[in-house]
């Protein structure tokens, strides 16, 4: 037995370097951070459900052709991965009013936008993740212009694709945060989505009570955060514990 190499370890996940070249394993963690790591809690079971949650979205969106770096699931904390060389903007799509956006610009949590906004945050642990604009990013070179409009074109993709998703199942899809990698094959290269998309990245809110199924149980000191991610996996139909096999989302009227 050989240990395996760590390629990079992060706050919720750990990259190991994969069974082929250009290839690595994400390992999902129970670890859960908040306040840009002031606060640090172990949570078991979170990784399990947030490696389903994310593999099940990374799947359906590479079936509609958004491209991504998921290859395939390894284990019930693990899936394979492409190697991306991640671009350092966090993308954050919003369609109701919530979290930083209701403190930055006083607006009640809750209030539906006028249309789906798109911001762009540095991804920078010392600075806190600044909020940044395209001009910064294109005059720091952390991306271009074409990859701006890439990464904007995806974001709006993903953001149709999981506001009828969860739609479905009596979520409503508040803001989700997203995060782009560049492929390289041969001498092209294009933008993929990377990183995961799970409760820990989204605000998921049940439609009929208001409740939150997401990361802000944590942030807020609700408690009840595995209970409410257990839930979105259930409704998914990809929680088969203690219940019959079911083949996919249940469908709330
Ligand atoms: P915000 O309202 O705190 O700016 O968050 C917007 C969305 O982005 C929300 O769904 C949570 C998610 N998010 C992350 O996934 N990671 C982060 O570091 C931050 C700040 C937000």
């Amino acid at each position: 037995m050989s240990r395996r190499r760590r390629v990079y370890e992060g706050k919720a996940k750990v990259l190991y370097e994969g069974p082929e070249p250009g290839t690595l394993i994400q390992h999902f963690k129970d670890d859960a951070t908040a306040n840009n790591n002031q606060k640090h809690a172990t949570i078991e079971g979170k990784g399990v459900l947030n490696n389903r949650i994310s593999e099940f979205i990374f799947t359906k969106l590479n079936d509609i052709g958004v491209p991504t770096h998921f290859i395939r699931s390894i284990n019930m904390r693990e899936q394979l991965i492409r190697e991306v060389e991640i671009i350092p903007c966090e993308v954050v799509v919003r369609n109701v009013a919530a979290g930083s956006l209701t403190k930055r610009l006083g607006i009640d949590e809750g209030t539906p936008l006028p249309r789906s906004i798109i911001e762009f945050y540095y991804k920078n642990d010392e600075l806190g993740d600044p909020m940044v604009s395209e001009e910064h990013i294109t005059a720091f070179g952390w991306a271009t212009p074409q990859e701006i409009d890439d990464m904007m074109a995806l974001a709006l993709r993903i953001n149709d694709f999981m506001a009828g998703l969860f739609l479905g199942i009596g979520i409503r899809l508040v803001d989700f945060k997203v995060e782009f990698g560049r492929l390289y094959e041969g001498d092209m290269v294009r933008v993929v989505l990377a990183d995961e998309i799970s409760p820990d990245s989204c605000r998921l809110w049940d439609m009929r009570t208001n409740d939150k199924l997401d990361k802000d149980r944590f942030r807020h000191d609700m408690g009840g955060l595995i209970e409410a991610y257990q839930e979105v996996a259930r409704r998914l139909g990809i929680l088969f514990e203690n219940e019959p096999k079911r083949r996919g989302p249940t469908l709330v009227k």
